[in-house]
């Protein structure tokens, strides 16, 4: 098989055999066929797209280039859950304790930052002594005993998607269907759960700023991974502000702890009692969603599902004192606030906007190699449809860098809408699909 030749296909329009996508994949991932030709390989795809067949082969191609993971050795169903990413989504902190106290078994690798904010990884990092890389056995003893570990993904779990991604990330070809589509379930049909709920965000701070695009993407991995074996449904939920109210890794795990001590803020509490009913659904502790709810809402009130935080921080070593002392956790020495310039509602805090000022602020990785600064970050005293009066905080930002957290309030002041009108409220969760 010859490179040029395949690239000028999909160049061309045409759709590639399984053994052509193979022969690339494999050959870029041993370093045999260098980064200009897949870069140019990837914009063909970026422009000309993949059939479902294509994008079945790429994502087992890619699954299957490392380890497959084996989590036979944990008792129970195993439920997996990912989000396409989002400003302020801290949800895996809180349901998977949520779920795990309903004796739903939680072996969950999870990914670091891939732009604005850090990823779950970074989060746990924020707690001290927290370890996000354990041995394999110590990973399924701590499942098997404690009913959660949360630890960093390997570079054995598709290595293939971790090099083209890294390489779609500098040329401009993530925001496509097919590949973000590969890329997502290969890493999550590795991972070796036994069923997966995709979040899958929708609005300015996602990948897929409509449904009609989100949907095609949901529908797609939901149809993948149920093809694979593995039962997936997915919920496309709304992301055109941020979730909750903090973003940045020690704010964020503080308000995990809130919303797990049943006291923080509505949307994210309503969004992880959803995913978290699902996932008790799906790991069969409940026989519909609705009942998964309610279990849900009970391990928030009666406290067992931050108990089950407690287990996971101190299984990996970390400080589970910062529970009942959040300071203990890196704290900022700047915070800057802005202010509401005149009397109104809030009409829109554009989530890729805050994610970017939190980016600015330290939170979030700005090159790859970047040290994400744990204590920064954003927190939103006002979100979309709240009142506010002339001189009212609107947010604070944090960090330790004066100058960038100045940068931060300048994007955060572009990112914030006052109007006279009430704007009308946005669902959070818009569909379920299975
Ligand atoms: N998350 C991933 O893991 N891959 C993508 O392509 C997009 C989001």
């Amino acid at each position: 098989m010859n490179t040029v030749e395949l690239i000028t296909k999909k160049r061309n329009g045409q759709a590639l055999t399984e053994a052509e996508i193979e022969y690339l994949v494999n050959g870029y991932t041993a370093g045999d066929i260098p980064d200009y030709q897949m870069s140019a390989f990837l914009m063909a795809v970026y422009f000309n797209g993949m059939d479902k067949a294509e994008t079945v082969a790429l994502t087992q191609i890619m699954r299957d280039s490392g380890d497959v993971v084996d989590l036979s050795a944990i008792d129970g169903i195993k439920v997996d859950k990912h989000s396409t990413g989002g400003v302020g989504d801290k949800t895996t902190l809180i349901v998977g304790p949520i779920a795990a106290a309903c004796g739903v078994p939680i072996a969950k690798m999870s990914g670091r930052g891939l732009g604005f904010t850090g990823g779950t990884i970074d989060k746990l990092e924020a707690i001290p002594g927290y370890k996000t890389s354990i041995t394999e056995q110590e990973f399924m003893d701590q499942v098997n005993s404690r009913g959660i570990s949360v630890i960093g993904q390997t570079g054995h779990i598709a290595p293939a998607d971790k090099k083209i991604y890294a390489l779609r990330d500098v040329t401009g070809t993530v925001e496509n269907l097919s590949l973000i589509t590969s890329s997502i379930m290969s890493k999550k049909l590795a991972a070796g759960s036994d069923a997966i709920l995709l979040d899958v965000k929708c609005g300015s701070g996602a990948f897929m700023k409509n449904q009609e695009d989100a949907e095609e993407l949901a529908s797609l991995m939901v149809e993948i991974g149920n093809a694979d074996g593995k039962k997936t449904m997915a919920m496309i939920t709304d992301m055109e502000q941020p979730l909750g109210n903090a973003i940045g890794n020690a704010l964020e795990v503080e308000e995990a702890i809130d919303v797990l001590k049943n006291r923080g803020p509505e949307d994210i509490t309503q969004l992880c009692i959803a995913l978290g009913g699902m996932m008790i659904y799906m790991g069969e502790k409940a026989s519909s969603p609705e009942e998964g709810m309610q279990k849900a809402r009970t391990v928030l009130e009666d406290g067992s599902a931050l108990t089950k935080f407690r287990d996971l921080i101190e299984g990996q070593g970390g400080d589970p004192a910062i529970i009942d002392d959040p300071s203990l956790m890196p704290q900022a020495e700047f915070c800057m606030e802005l202010k509401a310039w005149e009397d109104g509602y809030i009409e829109a805090i554009d989530a890729m906007r805050i994610g970017l000022a939190s980016q600015h602020t330290g939170a979030g990785r700005e090159r790859k190699d970047d040290v994400i600064d744990m204590s920064a970050g954003i927190i939103l005293c006002k979100k979309r449809r709240d009142h506010v009066i002339s001189g009212e905080t609107i947010c604070k930002i944090y960090g330790n860098d004066i100058k960038k957290v100045e940068k931060a309030l300048e994007e955060v002041t572009n990112s914030v809408r006052i109007s006279v009108k009430k704007p009308d409220d946005i669902s959070l969760i818009k569909k379920i699909i299975d």
